[in-house]
């Protein structure tokens, strides 16, 4: 297993390229199987998790092959309807196939995700929304069964605005018969592009990037080729360890739109924000203000952000609160950095961060993708050599990530497994 090691201290200074969004993709590639065909996507990630999915389509018959940002898939023979465990629990976005398998195939046979680093990840919003659209489902031996001759529109309410339910349900509704009325949408951009996609494989969706869409369904739809969008939470890590460090950062093919809540409390930390069309530009103050943060659903604060947000909030001059609302226990990242010399309680979904003065290098562990990131930033910062142990958690959604910091001149290097 590959780990990090980190000398802290280095003002980040310089350009960096944002990649294609990885939630975009992985709800991009599922969508591949609701018509038959060839399939070209632009600005596609180097991701283990892109990686995944891709192997999931393939094992159903899909031809799959990436060439440097592009990939291309032909869903021509796609024969096999079934996600298995092993291939769910590395990725729980895997779940995705559920809605386009019964809408166009009508059977899937999905296993359960179980939990991930952080706790139980719950996919009843998925399983009843199906349901509604006049699948027969039944689980059975921790697979999702789903059957239906064609799936009949329905008025879906969500409880809960959930990204992965939403985008599930709109890739069932698209060839439901009827008109589909999903209220509650989530309305985060890699679910827009989802829609707009959709729309240019011949679906009718109405609403876009509203919380309610009108979904007319239709017999059939076409292939059609696809630019991912920027990933907005590499953009914000980005920005983030450049405000640590207290460096000047210039990222180009991002897109500060998506990022707004983000580049609203990095000005309220004393950060100076410039943007243009498809970059941001960010000068780091050298004092960072304390600032609270509740996380949101989009356009809200990203939970997707709070580790690496609690990470800078470790440094600040004085004190701040760190609620997560999404994910009351995603909080993994805590006794890490608590170990780099971070100074946080912990009550339930909400962190009391206490800014110190300096963070001490040490030996850290990740557990998730996000919390791996808040250490790789505290490691920036800290006195002496970090080292991020288990650096694959990283790999699957950020690209080349050290790679990008050590050209900002962070002093990072790769240990590979085997080395050590
Ligand atoms: C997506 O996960 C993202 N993953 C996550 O990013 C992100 O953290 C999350 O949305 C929230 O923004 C992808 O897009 C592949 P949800 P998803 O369904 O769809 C509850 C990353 O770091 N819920 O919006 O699984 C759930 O427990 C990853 O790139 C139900 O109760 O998230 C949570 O509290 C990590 N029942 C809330 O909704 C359900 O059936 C939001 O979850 C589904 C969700």
């Amino acid at each position: 297993m590959d780990k990090f090691i980190i000398h802290g201290g280095t003002k980040l200074k310089g350009t960096v390229a944002i990649g294609g969004s990885k939630n975009a993709a992985l709800a991009l590639m599922p969508a591949t199987l609701l018509a038959s065909g060839k399939y070209q996507f632009l600005n596609i990630p180097d991701l283990r998790d892109i990686t995944t999915m891709g192997r999931l389509l393939q094992m159903m018959g899909a031809d799959v092959e990436k060439a440097d940002q592009t990939l291309r898939l032909n869903t021509f023979r796609v024969n096999k309807f079934e996600a298995p465990y092993e291939q769910v629990k590395k990725m729980r976005a895997s779940i995705y196939v559920l809605g386009p398998l019964v809408a166009r195939y009508g059977y899937a046979k999905v296993s359960l995700p179980g939990g991930c680093a952080w706790g139980p990840r719950p996919v009843n919003l998925h399983i009843e929304g199906i349901r509604k659209l006049g699948a027969k489902i039944e689980i059975d031996q921790g697979y999702i069964i789903a059957k239906a001759k064609r799936l009949k529109a329905a008025k879906i309410a969500f409880d809960v605005s959930s990204v992965g339910a939403t985008g599930n349900i709109i890739m069932a509704a698209v060839l439901a018969k009827g008109t589909t009325i999903i209220e509650n949408a989530a309305i985060e951009p890699e679910i827009t592009a989802l829609s707009e996609f959709l729309s240019k494989m011949g679906a009718r969706i109405a609403g876009l990037g509203t919380k309610r869409l009108e979904i007319d369904g239709v017999d059939a739809l076409h292939p059609s080729d696809e630019t991912m969008i920027p990933d907005r939470i590499e953009a914000g890590t980005f920005l983030m360890a450049a405000a640590m460090t207290g460096g000047t950062v210039k990222l180009e093919r991002c897109n500060p739109i998506h990022l707004a809540a983000v580049l609203t409390k990095l000005e309220e930390i004393g950060a100076i924000i410039d943007v243009g069309e498809n970059w941001i530009k960010i000068k780091s103050n050298k004092t960072i203000k304390p600032v609270d943060v509740t996380t949101a659903v989009y356009p809200g604060f990203p939970t997707d952000m709070q580790a690496q947000w609690m990470a800078l909030m470790a440094i600040a001059k004085g004190s701040s609160i760190i609620k997560d609302s999404i994910y009351f226990d995603r909080f993994k990242h805590v006794p890490e950095l608590i170990r780099l010399g971070a100074n946080i309680e912990l009550n339930k979904n909400t962190a009391l961060v206490k800014g110190v003065k300096k963070l001490m290098g040490t030996k850290v562990m990740s557990t998730d993708l996000r919390a791996s990131a808040s250490l790789v930033l505290a490691g920036l910062v800290a006195d002496g050599k970090t080292e991020v142990l288990r650096v694959y958690h990283l790999d699957r959604g950020y690209e080349y990530i050290e790679k990008k910091l050590h050209a900002l001149g962070a002093k990072i290097k790769r240990i590979s497994g085997k080395e050590y």
